[in-house]
């Protein structure tokens, strides 16, 4: 029988793209999501890849009595991969009351259900924000984690504090803590992809929707940091790579490969690209000028931050395969598909 998982954010970006990818895997999927920075036609671009409708209910995290009704309903479920959270960096600094109820109750909620449910493991969508700027690159998992430098980074160190706590403890339950670079592009079949509310603040979808005419300009925030070219450097992954390390992850947990009860894995390419290199190459694997000028930083940035992958290569057998130019042609496709669908 297969396998049934629940995932939390189910219909966001990276949700998505690991729901196709579990149920590829021979993995039945529960969905729940609250569809604040998502919609239900997700479920329609999911059905398309994989021919199976996930099963789906509208509900916030932070409901925990709807999430015990939604377990009894469910039986079996065996892990639980929770997505659900808020991430805007810059909207966590205006209003962090949301943040922190969002991010932190809703992870109580879950990690309190899961025992009397039977479930197995959680894996946890984390973030290399928890490193701040790392002293030694590429960044490793035993670099230090650095005082977070916004109310939503602060969530994901205080996620993985409540986690690490809770296994301590001697909970019936593991968990995979999953830090993710920069996730980056779309499905290959661009039936889904990253569909952001209002102006995109992530590089990506403001890049595309400027190449496709939405945006006049992309702003360049600093071209003086300490980088070849003065832009920022990030580690840009493949979402649909970066998915299928959740399969991977719970696979492990699920048929108990390791006595750990706890792990953490950093996922990322291992290559450093600055953002003018990201535009150029956009450039150039798409053929689509990108009109764009250099303004100051933005605050709160990060000067260059990218992973050593080694322990997720080496442990979880598990590599980003995809290259940063091919990515960007999904990202380009997905984002030609949403103006096909008449979405701006
Ligand atoms: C940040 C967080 C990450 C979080 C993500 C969610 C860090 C290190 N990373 O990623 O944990 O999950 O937000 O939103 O805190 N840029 C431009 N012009 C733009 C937009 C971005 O030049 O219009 C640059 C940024 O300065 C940065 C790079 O592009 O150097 C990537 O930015 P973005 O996509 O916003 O991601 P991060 O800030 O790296």
């Amino acid at each position: 029988m297969k396998q049934k998982i629940l995932v939390t954010g189910g219909t966001g970006y990276i949700g998505s793209h690991t729901v196709v990818e579990l149920q590829a895997a021979g993995y039945e999927v529960v969905i729940i999501d609250n569809l604040s920075n998502s919609n239900v036609e997700v479920l329609d671009g999911i059905e398309k890849i994989s021919g199976i409708r996930p099963y789906f209910k509208e509900l916030d995290c932070n409901d925990k009595a709807g999430l015990s009704l939604l377990l009894k309903e469910h039986p079996g479920i065996k892990g639980i991969i929770h997505f659900a959270a808020s991430k805007a960096v810059g909207e966590s600094v205006q209003m962090p009351l949301p943040y922190y109820r969002n991010n932190i109750v809703t992870l109580l909620n879950l990690l309190e259900l899961m025992p009397e449910a039977g479930i197995k493991g959680i894996v946890f969508s984390s973030s290399c924000t928890v490193y701040g700027q790392p002293d030694v690159l590429p960044v490793t998992e035993d670099a230090p984690v650095k005082p977070a430098l916004s109310p939503y980074g602060n969530t994901k160190q205080i996620n993985e504090e409540i986690i690490r706590d809770t296994i301590y403890a001697g909970v019936p339950f593991k968990s995979i803590i999953l830090r993710y670079f920069n996730p980056i592009g779309a499905h290959p079949s661009a039936e889904i992809g990253e569909l952001p509310n209002g102006v995109p603040q992530n590089l990506i979808p403001f890049l595309t929707q400027t190449a496709i005419g939405i945006r006049k300009e992309l702003s360049v925030f600093g071209d003086d940091y300490d980088t070849v070219d003065g832009s920022c450097v990030r580690d840009y992954i493949n979402v649909v790579d970066l998915a299928k390390a959740h399969v991977i992850a719970m696979d492990r947990m699920l048929s108990d490969k390791s006595d750990d009860k706890l792990e953490v894995f950093n996922l990322g390419t291992g290559r450093g690209v600055t953002v003018l290199e990201l535009i150029n190459a956009f450039e150039k694997s798409t053929g689509v000028k990108v009109p764009h000028k250099i303004v100051g930083r933005r605050e709160g940035d990060i000067e260059k931050v990218w992973a050593n992958p080694e322990h997720a290569n080496k442990v979880l057998g598990w590599t980003a395969k995809e290259t940063v130019e091919d990515t960007l042609v999904t990202a380009w496709n997905w984002q030609k598909r949403l103006r096909e669908k008449g979405i701006q």
